[in-house]
Parts: structure tokens; sequence; C-alpha cells
């Protein structure tokens, strides 16, 4: 049996690049001992547990795609107690990983079609796995547009710059959209909040999903603003949040009604929300 089929036993890998993304959040380059990703094998929108030991561990998403053949990725938010410690953790230190867990993206379904990321801040992080996958070589054929809108407080708090001015641009068909929330000096690109962007820049919803991810506050006024664009609830894709701590829906931590958001979730569609108490 392998380590990962056991599903609440940590595995060590090795942090074999650190990215400064802002002044609390740092991207951590792993690979398993031997190299690679073992068989841990994920599709965009999981998450695995990361831990150390006697600290503690947390749900994080697993920020690379998986078309990424040799590494994992994970984007982490200094916000507590074992993020904190993470944070203090250099090239060659270790980390233990288990999952990956809950669902994706319908990565499947959105074949053929256009489609809009919307992001806030660090939340970035889970739909950059989807974006590296649909615009990788091998699988950009099998998607329609990709618009990208992406805001933050300031430039210092805006994550993956590379990617967003410089590698992302460059794909075809694909638009980048970004903004902060207040003007400051050096930047001449866009400021507005990322909903009212999104309402500036009125993107059509025929043939497209929209995917959005951030904090609860522009989550709750992109959905308003894309419903006033005609986006129909069962187009609109969002990822949640809750506290976890088994992440195999074993502890009931994180469940909502009948769902629990490590099996069911993270990933949900707007109409599937809608069924739920409004307890997230
Ligand atoms: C599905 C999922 C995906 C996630 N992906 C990422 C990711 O990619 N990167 C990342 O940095 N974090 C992510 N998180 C959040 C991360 O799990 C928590 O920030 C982490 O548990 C904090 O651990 P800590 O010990 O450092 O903080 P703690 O000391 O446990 O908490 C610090 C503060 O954060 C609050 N907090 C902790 N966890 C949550 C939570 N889940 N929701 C709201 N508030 C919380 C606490 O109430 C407290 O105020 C994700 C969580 C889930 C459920
Ligand atoms: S975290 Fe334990 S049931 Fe979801």
């Amino acid at each position: 049996m392998s380590d990962f089929q056991n599903p609440i036993l940590p595995r060590m890998a090795f942090i074999t690049n650190i990215i400064d993304e802002t002044s609390d959040t740092k991207t951590f380059k792993v690979e398993f001992e031997g190299g690679g990703k073992g068989d841990f094998l994920h599709e965009p929108g999981q998450c695995a547990m990361l831990s150390i030991p006697g600290v503690g561990e947390a749900m994080i998403s697993v920020t690379s795609s998986p078309t990424f053949k040799d590494f994992l990725e994970f984007t982490i938010k200094r916000v507590g107690r074992l993020t904190n410690i993470i944070h203090q953790l250099e090239v060659g230190d270790q980390i233990g990983i288990r999952g990956p867990y809950g669902n994706n993206f319908p990565y499947k379904l959105l074949e053929g079609k256009d489609i809009l990321f919307i992001a806030g801040g660090f939340a970035l992080a889970p739909l950059r796995s989807l974006i590296n996958y649909v615009l990788d070589d091998e699988h950009r054929k099998d998607y329609g547009k990709v618009d990208i809108i992406y805001g933050a407080r300031s430039v210092d708090d805006l994550c993956f710059k590379r990617e967003l001015f410089e590698n992302w641009p460059k794909k075809q068909d694909t638009q980048i959209y970004v903004t902060i929330d207040r003007a400051e000096e050096g930047w001449d690109g866009h400021v507005a909040f990322v909903p009212t962007y999104l309402e500036e820049l009125q993107p059509s919803p025929e043939n497209k999903y929209a995917l959005t991810c951030g904090p609860p506050i522009m989550i709750k006024f992109v959905l308003q603003n894309l419903q006033k664009l005609g986006y129909q609830d069962d187009h609109v894709i969002t990822t949640l949040e809750m506290r976890m701590k088994c992440g195999i829906g074993k502890c009931g931590r994180c469940n909502i009604g009948s769902k629990y958001v490590c099996l069911d979730g993270p990933v949900f569609f707007l109409d599937q929300l809608k069924q739920l108490p409004q307890e997230y």
C-alpha cells in the first residue's frame, strides 16, 4: 500500500524553493524524498493538510497545476500559530503533507467554454491551479477565451506577479485585468474594488462559466454583479473555506447542513450553495 492510500498519514516533503509573494504570503515549492510529487496526484481545486510535527496542521489549497509534473506548490498566508512557523521555514526544511482532499473544479465541464476568473488577494491561489491547467500548451485548445479579473489592496498585495504580468498575458485568447483598491505612486494600472471592475468590464455570460474566490465581502458583491450581468447560478463556481480538522469527513468540523466541505467541497456551484443553510 502506498503512503497516500492511508488517508491520515502525513508524508514528509522537502521545501525546494520559497517565493515571497507579499509581506504576509509566501509560495512554498515542495518535493517528496527522492524527488517529485510521488503518488500525490491532485486535480485543480483540491487541497492538502500541511503539518509541522508538534505544532499542528492546516488545510491549504494546492496552487500548482497538475501539469507541473515534478513538484507541488502551496501559497500560505501568515495568520496564526502554524502558518507563522511555516513562514520561518527555509529551503531544505521538511513539512508534512497528507491528501489530496476535496473535490475539484469541473475542468471537463468547462471544455469548449469561455472562462472568467475573478479573484481577490491571496485567494487567487486555488484558482491558479486551474488557470495554469487551462493555459497549459497541451490543454489550451480545449477551452475558449480566458479572462482573469484580479485585485488586491495595493501593488505589494498582488500575488503571482510574474504570471500576471509576464506569462499569462502571452497566452492565446487570454486577457488579464488587474486592479488595486487605492491609487498609489508608480501604479498606472486600474484602481477599483474587484466587484466594481467587474461591473465596468461587463463580461458577457454567453457560453461562459465564472469562477470566483476571495474574501467574503468581495464574493458577496461579485455574486450580485454576476447576477446583474445575467450569469445563471449553475454557471457560477466558488470555493468555501471552513475551519477543518480531519479533512476526510470524520470529525464533523466543516459541515454545513448535509454537506461536509472537506468532502463535498471546497468547490461549489452557486445553485448548490443557495440550497445550504447560511452558515458559511
Ligand atoms: C479548503 C481550504 C483551503 C485553504 N487554502 C488555503 C491556502 O491556500 N492558503 C492559506 O494560507 N490558507 C488556506 N486556508 C486557510 C488555512 O487553513 C488557515 O488559515 C489555517 O488553518 C491557519 O492556521 P494557523 O494555525 O496558522 O492559524 P490559527 O492560529 O488556527 O488561526 C488564526 C486566525 O485565523 C482564523 N482561521 C483559521 N482558519 C480559518 C479558516 N479556515 N477560515 C477562516 N478563518 C480561519 C482563526 O479563527 C484565527 O483568527 C484554507 C482553508 C480551507 C478550509
Ligand atoms: S474536516 Fe472533519 S469532517 Fe470535514
